[in-house]
């Protein structure tokens, strides 16, 4: 099929590689020439595992390409995906402009049927608004009965696994108001199925509210955990116990249950917050998630907490290595990212920071700037020498098993905090090193 991708952040640059690797003619629109200059050379805005290589051999195979020129991205493509972002505006609600700027261009150059796929995240409605705007411009080019068709078509994949996710998809949503487009994305989607139930067929609006409600109970079960690990700290229980124990019920899951310093990234904050807001304005209040953001922000800063209580309020003349700056492992994504609170606060109380993260740092001095006392090194080991305590706030792999020795003699005083629960306390304590971790006791 003939696919044009508008967007070439996160989701428009996965989707475009993904639907070339299986032999569809891709071509990716941005409005960012230095961005398009970029990616023609095989220089890509983002860290993500396998995607590299995937754009490289499709752009070779001549089945990927990239483009500024609106006109030429309009006329190939008789699907065209928008894959904009919709930050959140300050009120909370999505930013739909780009997504409206996105239907309008299509609709001012538009010579044939197209099938409009939205997959950015948009709150429920927004593919009547798309329709609207593409009919009015229709309309006032004399062009009434040009047919076309909104589809919605939300995006689950993460950060981090963004290739694997699209390639082999837990599920595809579609929703669509008509057969020929469902069909359309049917025969599009074939390729990536391994099961033929996990195209799921609904309603546009239904669509459009499945992508919000799992972002937000996947938050909620976060923001849930993180609840019930300052409790267990209290009462003397271990939250990865629990964790444990409560996954094994089916009814539950293991997934996405564990402590730690709050939930960050591109996705969750904002997806949440729209969703609030979109209930607002539709009159009803959604108490639980009021409750899972006012959690994830106290939970940024429980580290902090757990360093105050230990080391006192002041932190001047103190100096701490930070280990993760990315919101998670995998991405070198710093939006919403724990750390950044994290060392806010350090900096505020006088500390110095030495901050490591294997993909992450010209990212974090992208965001954090030259900053009196924040050093963002370039070893994990070199963050260490002379610091008062390890804080561990992304779980990178390379963490997981540090040189425990080394790490006990580069530190002025043998003391980790850690915000992902890396460790078993008590092998820990074993080897001499005082062990703060979420939920458990110290
Ligand atoms: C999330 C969803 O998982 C994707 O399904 C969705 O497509 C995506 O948002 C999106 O809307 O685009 P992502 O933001 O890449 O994906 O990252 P996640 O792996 O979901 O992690 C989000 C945050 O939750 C991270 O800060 C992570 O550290 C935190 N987290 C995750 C926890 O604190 N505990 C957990 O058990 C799991």
């Amino acid at each position: 099929m003939k696919i044009t991708v508008v967007g070439t952040g996160y989701v428009g640059l996965v989707t475009g590689a993904c639907l070339a690797e299986m032999g569809n003619q891709v071509v990716c629109l941005d409005s960012n020439p230095g961005h398009i200059a970029a990616l023609q050379n095989g220089l890509l805005p983002i860290h993500e595992p396998g995607l590299l290589d995937l754009v490289l051999r499709n752009t070779r195979g001549g089945r990927l390409t990239f483009t500024d020129d609106v006109n030429r991205a309009v006329a190939h493509g008789s699907v065209q995906f928008i894959a904009v972002g919709t930050p959140a505006d300050e009120d909370g609600s999505a930013d739909l402009q780009h997504v409206l700027a996105a239907a309008q261009a299509i609709a001012e150059r538009m010579q044939e049927p197209r099938l409009i796929v939205n997959k950015s995240t948009v709150p429920v409605g927004t593919a009547d608004r798309v329709r609207e705007v593409i009919a009015r411009v229709l309309l006032a080019r004399g062009l009434p009965e040009l047919a076309f068709s909104v589809t919605s078509n939300p995006e689950f994949l993460k950060e981090g696994s963004a290739v694997q996710d699209f390639m082999r998809p837990d599920r595809v949503i579609v929703g669509a108001d008509n057969e020929q487009a469902a069909q359309a994305l049917r025969m599009l989607y074939a390729p990536f199925m391994r099961n033929r139930d996990r195209f799921i067929l609904m309603d546009i609006r239904s669509a459009e509210f499945t992508k919000y409600a799992s972002n937000a109970m996947l938050a909620t079960r976060i923001s849930f955990m993180n609840e019930l690990a300052l409790l267990a700290e209290k009462l003397g229980a271990d939250i990865e116990q629990v964790r444990t124990g409560m996954g094994t019920d089916p009814r539950i899951g293991t997934h996405f249950l564990y402590a730690g310093t709050g939930y960050g990234g591109s996705c969750f904050p904002k997806d949440v917050k729209a969703l609030v807001h979109a209930a607002q304005e539709a009159g009803q209040a959604l108490h639980i998630l009021h409750a899972v953001q006012a959690v994830n922000e106290r939970q940024k800063q429980v580290l902090i907490d757990k360093i105050v209580a230990r080391f006192g309020p002041d932190l001047c003349d103190r100096r701490f290595a930070l280990w993760g700056l990315a919101f998670k492992p995998g991405t070198d994504d710093m939006r919403e990212a724990p750390s950044l609170v994290i060392i806010e606060h350090l900096l505020a109380r006088g500390a110095e920071v030495a901050a490591y993260d294997p993909v992450a740092l010209a990212q974090a001095r992208r965001v954090l700037g030259e900053r009196p006392g924040l050093h963002l090194v370039s070893q994990a080991t070199s963050a260490l020498e002379g610091a008062d305590a390890l804080i561990i706030v992304t779980e990178w792999k390379e963490f997981h098993s540090p040189d425990f020795a080394h790490l006990a003699i580069a530190l002025r005083q043998p003391i980790i905090f850690d915000g992902r629960n890396l460790f078993e306390p008590a092998a820990i304590k074993a080897l001499g090193i005082e062990y703060h971790a979420i939920g458990r006791a110290p």
